[in-house]
């Protein structure tokens, strides 16, 4: 810290947007390491909603224990209309003041990071920790929660396959992501899908549907299992497809065979989180703190090669993060097919 930076006192913690596993692992590192600074802890609950209406208390060390093996966030989290506005984004920062706030952790994805930034040039110091299933966050490889919400859709998977095999069916399993297909990609490597559909690709029914399943059935599986990201429906990348059973309708009348459908939805959100969602989770709260205590703010905490790094809020927020395409090709190659002559 140098001799001008002004001591912080007082700090708030906030999480946003969709939960992640992990978050309440981030929410007990910021607590803790403020704590062990003589740093006092504000926990905001429901995210900036909290804030504008003025919903939040005092934290100590012994309420945030235990609480990292826990999914979901202690702290409850919303979506703000209301903060999408400059009133709303005015009154947030009024409150802060009131508070004495010396600075603000937000625990989210881009749309808690972009109010973050607002807040910033509103005078508040913030930094950011990346927090959401989706890893849609373009600074930083890695976001709490990706993990354990893989692993929860892996096992869902493993088990719709038990029962898929023994009655050799095809199988249609959408998985979260939003309009990135991380989630999709990765679970569908896990679990050796027979296709994976991911809406970074340009699609096309007979050679991305079709095809694979035919591949598969001459090799001699019997039962097929397609992975599908929810932002393929979203974007409607097959036209006049809006849902994912709009895609098993497609796939009956194009073949005969119809595919049950399953969503796994929110389920994806919740669960114990991983060890790699605890550990990052708490590097990222730690390194917030830090940030903060030693005068560095309006910050992303993200992760590059493995080593935690702090963009600048501006920056990180241009930054894009493609899907390794690199992937998609290996799980094709590992597909059970017969060589073509
Ligand atoms: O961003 C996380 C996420 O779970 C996305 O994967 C999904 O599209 C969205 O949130 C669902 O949001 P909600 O819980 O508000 O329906």
């Amino acid at each position: 810290m140098s001799e001008k930076t002004k001591r912080v006192r007082r700090i708030g913690v906030l999480t946003s947007g969709g939960d992640a596993p992990g978050m309440n692992a981030a929410v007990r590192a910021v607590v803790r390491e403020a704590l062990t600074n003589n740093v006092e802890c504000v926990g905001i609950r429901r995210g900036y909603n909290g804030l504008i209406h003025g919903d939040y208390y005092l934290m100590t060390g012994q309420e945030v224990s235990h609480i990292l093996s826990h999914g979901g966030t202690v702290l409850y989290t919303a979506r703000s209309e209301e903060f999408m506005t400059e009133e709303g984004r005015k009154r947030a920062v009024d409150i802060c003041r009131f508070l004495g706030l010396d600075g603000l952790v937000a625990i989210g994805g881009d749309g808690t990071f972009r109010g973050a930034l607002e807040l910033s040039r509103l005078g508040l110091p913030v930094v950011g920790i990346p927090a959401t299933i989706d890893n849609d966050v373009g600074c930083s490889n890695y976001t709490i929660g990706f993990d354990t919400a893989c692993n929860t859709a892996i096992d869902c998977v493993d088990r719709l396959r038990d029962t898929m095999s023994s009655h050799e069916r095809c199988s249609l399993v959408e998985v979260m992501g939003r309009r990135a297909g991380f989630l999709a990609l990765y679970v569908g490597i896990s679990v050796g899908a027979t296709a994976v559909l991911l809406p970074e690709r340009d699609l096309d029914f007979e050679r991305d549907v079709l095809e694979p399943i035919r591949e598969a059935r001459f090799a001699g599986n019997t039962h097929f299992m397609l992975v599908v990201a929810e932002g393929v429906c979203m974007d409607e990348k097959f036209e006049g497809v809006h849902t994912v059973f709009d895609l098993g309708n497609k796939i009956k009348e194009a073949i005969g065979m119809k595919p049950t459908v399953t969503v796994l939805g929110h389920l994806q959100r919740g669960g114990k989180p991983t060890a790699r969602d605890r550990e990052t989770a708490s590097r990222m709260g730690y390194r917030a703190v830090k940030a903060l205590v030693e005068g560095r703010a309006n910050l992303i905490i993200g992760t590059q090669k493995g080593k935690i790094e702090e963009i600048p809020i501006e920056d990180a927020l241009k930054m894009k993060k493609s899907i390794q395409m690199e992937r998609y090709d290996m799980l094709r190659d590992l597909q059970n097919r017969v060589p073509r002559h």
